[in-house]
């Protein structure tokens, strides 16, 4: 793991962001736990998502189960085509993604298949980690597998969901026909999905079980490109929002066998994490697969009825999909920042103020003369509109640093001044300046830092 990283993993656990899930059984491999600021953290990205996607005349909300119909699966391609190439360590028994390896390798998998990639594996005499032989490679269903009620045999097996997107799919026209949507209309939803994946890194980055933020946008045949274009442009531009900056973006298409079962075009929105380039959202024109395969399978119309002209069709689809733990992740790395003051490191979390877990700290100088009592105060009056932090324990340094940590943008302080005439200074985690604010305009003036703080990135 990278220093950056390390540091990292260790704040994330030391300030409550992210604890490894089960970990006094030694941890549960590719699971996470989000701790009180972590939880923030993403519910904060969910937020910024969830109103940029639904805020609009065009698109409606759903939250669908994650249990679905055993036969979802069969018709959406999973059951036979959601795999990853699989090889063992003949000594080990130890268990890699073939194409993980050969990139480890140096080679370019960019667009291969799995003949093609056996091929160079063979071609470059690759071997394990360990230096040993490897397995064939064979292809590894990555849903996970469970059973609905107390039987478990075949007729009883169901998988828990790899993607929202099939949950989407299969409402398009419960959600159509209950809200009079007419062409072109989206659907968007949060939600757990969870893949089996053969191997596990990165802390957040691949998981085995995470968040993901999904938006089908259904469109008259003919109108994908439009608006395969249109998405690409509004997903990309929603980033600056939380606080993600366009020179650690970049684009990646999807070429040849790169591109997933349903996807006739897809590009990904990259990240710089310090690993590498990772894709952080993918946006894929599925064409008609999915509503076209449901309606075979089911065995139940899925046409649109278009009243302007009269015909019925299977809209296309134009999907965003964006996984809420990776941003969470990409926020984490992006924010984190150290720097010297006069011999000492500062670590500071530089998030966008709408994604800071706290978004105010109000310290009393002292715990004296009537100063933690004014700071309750102003505590409780701000909690109406912000996560407010009250701290009263040690140097007031200290605990300026304490929140710089944890990427606290505003420190309110209570002295002996703001007894005699009502006013506090307001310390910026960036620049550490401070300004001196009448108590009563404290909420505008957040406000407004925190709206500035917007047009400035
Ligand atoms: N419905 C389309 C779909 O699921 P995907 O590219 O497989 O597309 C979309 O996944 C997003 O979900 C990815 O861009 C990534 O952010 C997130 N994601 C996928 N697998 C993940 C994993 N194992 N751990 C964390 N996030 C993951």
């Amino acid at each position: 793991m990278s220093d950056l990283m390390e540091k990292l993993v260790s704040l994330c656990k030391r300030k409550g962001f992210v604890f490894q899930s089960s970990e006094i059984y030694g941890g549960l491999n590719g699971c996470w736990d989000y701790g009180p600021l972590g939880v923030e953290v993403l519910r904060n990205i969910k937020e910024s998502w969830w109103r940029s996607m639904t805020y609009r005349e065009d698109i409606e909300g759903l939250d669908s189960s994650i249990l679905m119909h055993a036969r979802v699966w069969e018709a959406s391609g999973h059951v036979a085509g959601f795999t990853d190439p699989m090889v063992e360590d003949k000594k080990t028994n130890e268990r890699y993604r073939l194409d993980q390896l050969l990139e480890e390798n140096g080679e370019d998998v960019n667009g291969m298949g799995l003949e093609a990639m056996i091929q160079r594996a063979l071609e470059s005499g690759l071997k394990s980690p360990k230096g040993n032989e490897l397995s064939e490679a064979r292809q590894f269903n990555l849903m996970f597998k469970t059973f609905v009620g107390p039987l478990e045999d075949d007729s009883a097996r169901i998988f828990l969901r790899p993607e929202t997107a099939q949950g989407i799919f299969v409402n398009y026209l419960n959600v159509q026909s209950s809200m009079r949507k007419k062409l072109p209309f989206g659907i968007a939803q949060i939600g757990k999905a969870f893949r089996n994946e053969i191997t596990t890194k990165n802390f957040l980055f691949r998981t085995r079980e995470f968040e993901q933020m999904e938006m089908q946008y259904f469109v008259k045949p003919g109108m994908q490109d439009k608006y395969f274009d249109y998405w690409r442009e509004e997903r990309w531009n929603w980033y600056s929002s939380i606080g993600l900056p366009e020179n650690k973006l970049s684009w990646h298409e999807h070429q040849g066998d790169e591109l997933a079962h349903y996807a006739s075009a897809a590009f990904d929105i990259q990240y710089e994490f310090p690993f590498g380039s990772g894709e952080i959202e993918g946006i894929h024109n599925r064409s008609n697969f999915d509503l076209s395969q449901h309606e075979e399978f089911s065995g139940k119309k899925l046409k649109y009825f278009d009243e302007e002209s009269r015909e019925k069709y299977v809209p296309n689809v134009i999907e965003t999909s964006i996984g809420a733990s990776r941003t969470t992740m990409a926020c984490l790395v992006n924010a984190y920042y150290e720097e010297d003051v006069k011999g000492d490191t500062r670590v500071v979390m530089r998030f966008h103020p709408q994604i800071a877990p706290m978004k105010v700290a109000v310290l009393p100088l002292v715990k004296r003369d009537g100063m933690p009592e004014l700071a309750k105060k102003v505590t409780e009056n701000l909690r109406r509109f912000f996560r407010v932090v009250y701290d009263d324990s040690g140097a007031i340094g200290r605990r300026y640093r304490r929140m710089d940590e944890i990427g606290t943008p505003f420190c309110v302080t209570i002295d002996s001044e703001s007894l005699e005439n009502a006013t506090v200074t307001v310390r910026d985690r960036d620049t550490m300046d401070q300004q001196r604010v009448q108590i009563t305009g404290l909420r505008s003036h957040i406000d407004a830092e925190m709206e500035s703080w917007n047009l400035s990135t």
